[in-house]
């Protein structure tokens, strides 16, 4: 490798690296918003969360294709940080746009709605281009983010049609496209008649999920007092929650649990004094 072309490299590595960190922030904070719905037992709003650094080809590709000069490029291109929320249902969408509004640590610049307005190829999505401090070593840098909410439906046919795409370098052959637009037909029927049984499975999966957490809990503090009660009482512990854990009431699992936490503060008491 030529020197000069190191220090190209080296100079995207210096652009690119606040959209990295961006990048890996955006993910964890969205990771809390799910895991922090799961441990109160409530239903969550999205579903997954992935993100990615443009590439530096498809930075250079889209440069070329809008016309733009590469000294704007952190202003023009707007997604060179870029995170998709998937969700399971269309309603969620809305919540996760409230939850992004409501936050303190973004702030949003413009939202394109191809929910409301599909676009001609099908594509439908909900955009926000949002301004995310991240403070590096430098101080503190305002960077732009693309952030896509969808369905898992319209992720599909996002993912779908973007693979086309870029297999007939744009030009998709108009049965394949037609194709295509019946896919969107369906996968929209398929939303609104998963919305249909929303409540039902939101309120099945919130309660698995604190069902999830609550046994997890238990386990936890049976393990605990390996540490300090005496084997025997552990032993009919551990029966009695199996018991209860058989019967499958989630009251009685919930009530196993609250006798289990003042056990286990006693035990904590007793060992402070
Ligand atoms: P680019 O399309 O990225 O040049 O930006 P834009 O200014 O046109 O913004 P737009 O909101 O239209 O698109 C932003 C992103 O949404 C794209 O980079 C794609 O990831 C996605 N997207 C937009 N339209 C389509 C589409 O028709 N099909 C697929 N698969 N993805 C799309
Ligand atoms: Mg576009």
């Amino acid at each position: 490798m030529k020197w000069g072309e190191c220090m190209e490299l080296q100079l995207w590595k210096e652009i690119l690296g606040p959209y990295r960190q961006a990048v890996d922030e955006l993910l964890v904070k969205f990771n809390h918003i799910i895991e922090d719905h799961h441990n109160a037992g409530l239903y969550s709003p999205i579903e997954q969360v992935k993100g990615r650094v443009k590439s530096i080809s498809s930075i250079l590709e889209k440069l070329q294709r809008k016309n733009q000069n590469i000294n704007e490029l952190e202003d023009k291109i707007e997604d060179l940080a870029g995170i998709r929320i998937l969700c399971q249902f269309v309603e969620d969408i809305d919540k996760v746009v409230q939850i992004i509004e409501n936050r303190s640590d973004m702030e949003i610049k413009s939202i394109k709605d191809y929910i409301a307005n599909a676009k001609d190829s099908g594509y439908r999505s909900y955009h926000m281009i949002i301004y995310y401090d991240v403070n590096t070593i430098h101080g503190v840098k305002r960077v732009q983010a693309e952030i896509q909410i969808r369905t898992l439906a319209m992720d599909f046919w996002a993912t779908v049609e973007h693979s086309l795409a870029y297999k007939y370098q744009g030009n998709i052959p108009e049965d394949i496209r037609a194709r295509l637009s019946g896919a969107a037909d369906a996968l929209l029927l398929l939303d609104h008649e998963m919305s249909s049984v929303r409540n039902v499975i939101m309120d099945a999966q919130a309660s698995n999920k604190a069902k999830e957490t609550l046994v997890a809990d238990i386990l936890s503090n049976i393990q605990n007092l390996y540490k300090v009660a005496n084997k025997r009482e552990i032993v009919k512990i551990q029966d009695e929650f199996y018991k209860v854990y058989q019967g499958g009431d989630f009251d009685e699992l919930s009530h196993f649990g609250k006798q289990l936490d003042i056990i286990a503060e006693g035990y904590r008491a007793q060992s402070i004094s």
